[in-house]
């Protein structure tokens, strides 16, 4: 039996996956986000210990049997976000989240300071990745940078709290700007740049290697026989493509999470960072994942559902299961700022086209077609590197939706293809990491692909009117700086 626990931005959610990967059990528990000021997203990590000690709790309560017999545990967690802590590990304050935009001055600083970055790294210094945030803190909280002592990506917080030891996979640390990429370490000047050291750094592991065990005392609590072997776990996009068996090139897919991204795995770094075109590690070694990642995907969703006052399924029951031509109105998805393509943190969302007759599914189908137009972005940025995607798997929770899927598949024109239990990629994949860290088994035996459970293939008599509609969408970006 193996455990994924994923820390996402919205929730953390356990699964309980037993030997022959049949997901066995599944809770999670919400987590809140704060914007102290426009772009700008905070989290108390105390909350994510707690949401995850309680899907633990509950797991125990309902599945005592199956959580007996855990052997391994895999991590997956929102990337980029940075927890800095003092000389007790202690939080010195709230975590600064991956869709965070406050340190577009300081990215600029550090490319001048540290030319190689985009060579060493494979990406661009954008808002959001970890290392401009400490130049932000060295700024405007030097108290705070000047008491850090370690600094964590979430998921590694909580495995600390789980294990006493501060450890990181490689996938979640080349989201750090920290990372060189090639060789799959901590970069001694990346760290300098910034005012750090490997001393503030976690020690590093592949996603698929033992990293240390459950304390004996979380253990006891949740009644497992032995103390359970930690996996070094991943980032949650990369935790995501080893869900789906993406673990060979070629084998590109989607999120559809509150963020967004397509992914393509690769066997050897294949970096696009002028426009904005993401490099990480993949949680397998010796594989690379280039992305275009989107700051708002399903949280674009959520949002309209605030803003009406009604629920997701509420939302989209009005639209049926496939569209019949594009919206009349258009939606930008900059709800927080874009990553892929223009790296512009300033820029905000924006609804076009609206009428005495804008209706809400109108605007509900425009925020679905919005989104997809995003990832067309990110499609073209990968193809400048030669990546091309002929079809695309799809996982997140917004691959629950029909409707959504049909659109994403006329938008891209390629079949898109929903998997069981796609909605929980990131947490499987997880789990995953966790067996092989375990078992030692080769990883293709493993990461093998999910069932795919249905199909979307583009409809002919709509790709033109959507391929017009997403040559008009483009024209709607403004820079705001
Ligand atoms: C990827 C990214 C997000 C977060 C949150 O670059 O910022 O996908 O990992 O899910």
């Amino acid at each position: 039996m193996y455990l994924g626990i994923d820390l996402g931005t919205s929730a953390v959610k356990t699964i309980l996956v037993d030997d022959a990967q049949r997901l066995i059990a599944s809770e999670s528990r919400p987590v809140a986000t704060a914007s102290p000021q426009s772009g700008h997203y905070e989290q108390d990590p105390a909350q994510w210990i707690d949401a995850a000690f309680a899907t633990l709790d509950a797991l125990k309560a309902s599945r005592a049997g199956a959580l007996a017999a855990v052997k391994g545990i895999g991590l997956s967690g929102q990337m980029h976000g940075a927890t800095l802590l003092d000389a007790s590990l202690r939080p010195l304050r709230p975590c600064i989240l991956w869709n965070d935009g406050r340190s577009a001055a300081e990215c600029r600083v550090l490319e001048q300071r540290w030319p190689a970055l985009r060579a060493t790294t494979g990406n661009k210094a954008m808002p959001g990745f970890t290392a401009p945030k400490l130049l932000w803190i060295a700024a405007h909280e030097p108290e705070i940078f000047a008491a850090t002592k370690l600094v964590l990506l979430p998921k590694a917080y909580l495995r600390l709290a789980l294990s006493g030891e501060a450890i990181e996979d490689v996938s979640d640390a080349s989201g750090t700007l920290w990372l060189d990429a090639a060789r799959r370490d901590w970069s001694e000047a990346a760290l300098a740049a910034t005012g750090l050291s490997r001393e503030h750094m976690p020690r590093l592991v592949e996603g698929c290697a033992p990293a240390t065990t459950l304390r004996s005392e979380l253990a006891r609590r949740w009644g497992m026989t032995g103390e359970p072997v930690i996996a070094g776990g991943a980032g949650d996009n990369p935790a995501g493509a080893v869900g789906i068996g993406a673990i060979r090139p070629g084998a590109a897919f989607v999120s559809l999470g509150t963020s967004g991204a397509i992914m393509a795995p690769t066997d050897a770094i294949a970096a696009n960072p002028d426009r904005a075109v993401h490099t990480f590690c993949h949680a397998i070694p010796g594989m690379w994942i280039q992305a275009g990642a989107i700051l708002s995907a399903a949280s674009c969703l959520a949002w309209a559902g605030r803003l009406f006052g009604i629920s997701e399924a509420e939302l989209l029951a009005p639209l049926g299961s496939r569209p019949h031509a594009p919206s009349p109105v258009s939606f930008l998805p900059y709800l927080a700022g874009e990553r892929t393509p223009h790296d512009d943190p300033d820029v905000r969302g924006m609804l076009d086209g609206l009428s005495h007759g804008s209706d809400r599914a109108a605007i509900v189908q425009a925020v679905l077609e919005g989104v997809a137009f995003a990832l067309a972005d990110c499609r073209d940025a990968l193809a400048d590197v030669g990546i091309a995607i002929t079809e695309a798997d799809v996982i997140g929770g917004g691959s629950r939706s029909s409707f959504w899927l049909a659109v994403l598949a006329n938008v891209l024109n390629v079949p898109v293809h929903r998997f069981a239990g796609g909605e929980s990629g990131a947490a499987f994949g997880a789990a995953r990491l966790g067996r092989l860290a375990v078992t030692g088994e080769a990883i293709a035996a493993v990461c093998t692909r999910p069932q795919r459970i249905e199909t979307f293939e583009p409809d002919t008599g709509l790709t033109d009117a959507y391929g017009e509609r997403l040559r008009a969408w483009r024209e709607l970006y403004r820079p705001r700086h």
